[in-house]
């Protein structure tokens, strides 16, 4: 069974004082739940990873990187690099999300040398999918999907691709009024379990995570997670706040819980 992630993304939001006063709120509440068989991670802007890697420190709760460039070091003014994440602690790193995409040129090419980097580093790339709402509406969604992940995979063994974590985030539904339908989500996520299947087989479709975001809350968030093929939430404004977060959490266990029944019980 894939283990169930609960993600979210700070963006260009909580500094290094408030990231110390979420975590000890957030620890609080995760102290008070077997998060055992989720996974858990916040990704802070760069400046607050030290304070994060300091308080969620010996928690359940990983950290990671919101981006970062595809070589180790050199002339590249204003980037981070994998070894330095790694450094400041980070297990996780965040690529393609739409906003880098649409406010700051990068392409599923890059993705795709920024992801072989990170895995050599180490580090989980989650790497973001999602189609525009003019590509929804031309019904080229999943043929958008195809193209963006068979990219960002390129070149990466089959027994590598599991590694990966891959968000759906459909563009339109990201920082909107409401998230992508239940079945929206679910017809996308099953597109992208077969698109795995067709092009790496049987078993890395089966073992790589397909993660939902876009527009989640703890009110939406329950019918989402329960889906077959979601496999975790990934959550910006909706999780801002450690009790947002917390309460998210807590559906994912809930959900994890459930899934490993219906598993169990059609196992027997
Ligand atoms: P919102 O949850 O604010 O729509 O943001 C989602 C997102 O960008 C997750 O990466």
């Amino acid at each position: 069974m894939r283990k169930l992630v609960a993600a979210t993304g700070w963006k260009m939001n909580i500094g290094s004082a408030e990231t110390v006063r979420y975590a000890g709120f957030l620890k609080s509440r995760v102290a008070q739940l077997d998060v055992s068989a989720i996974d858990i991670f916040v990704l802070p802007p760069f400046t607050s990873l030290p304070a994060a890697a300091g308080a969620f420190g010996n928690t359940p709760v990983a950290i990671g990187g919101q981006n970062m460039h595809w070589e180790d070091s050199g002339g590249w003014t204003g980037e981070i690099s994998a070894p330095m994440l790694v450094e400041a602690g980070c297990r996780y790193v965040e690529l393609a999300h739409s906003e880098r995409l649409q406010h700051f040129g990068e392409t599923y090419e890059l993705i795709r040398r920024k992801v072989d980097r990170a895995m050599s580093a180490g580090l989980t790339p989650v790497i973001c999918l999602g189609e525009t709402a003019q590509e929804k509406a031309a019904g080229r969604s999943d043929e958008v999907l195809a193209e963006q992940v068979l990219t960002s995979l390129a070149g990466q063994p089959d027994n590598r691709v599991p590694d990966t974590i891959l968000a759906y985030e459909p563009r339109w539904a990201i920082g909107a009024a409401e998230a992508a339908s239940p079945d929206y989500v679910a017809a996308r996520h099953k597109a992208l379990r077969n698109i795995l299947r067709q092009h790496r087989g049987r078993d890395v479709a089966e073992h790589t995570r397909i993660i939902y975001g876009g527009s989640v809350t703890p009110e939406n968030g329950h019918d989402i997670i329960g889906l077959d093929d979601v496999d975790g939430l990934f959550v910006g404004r909706a999780a801002w706040t450690p009790e947002g977060f917390a309460r998210i959490i807590e559906l994912v266990v809930k959900a994890a819980a459930k899934k490993l029944a219906r598993t169990t019980a059609a196992t027997t």
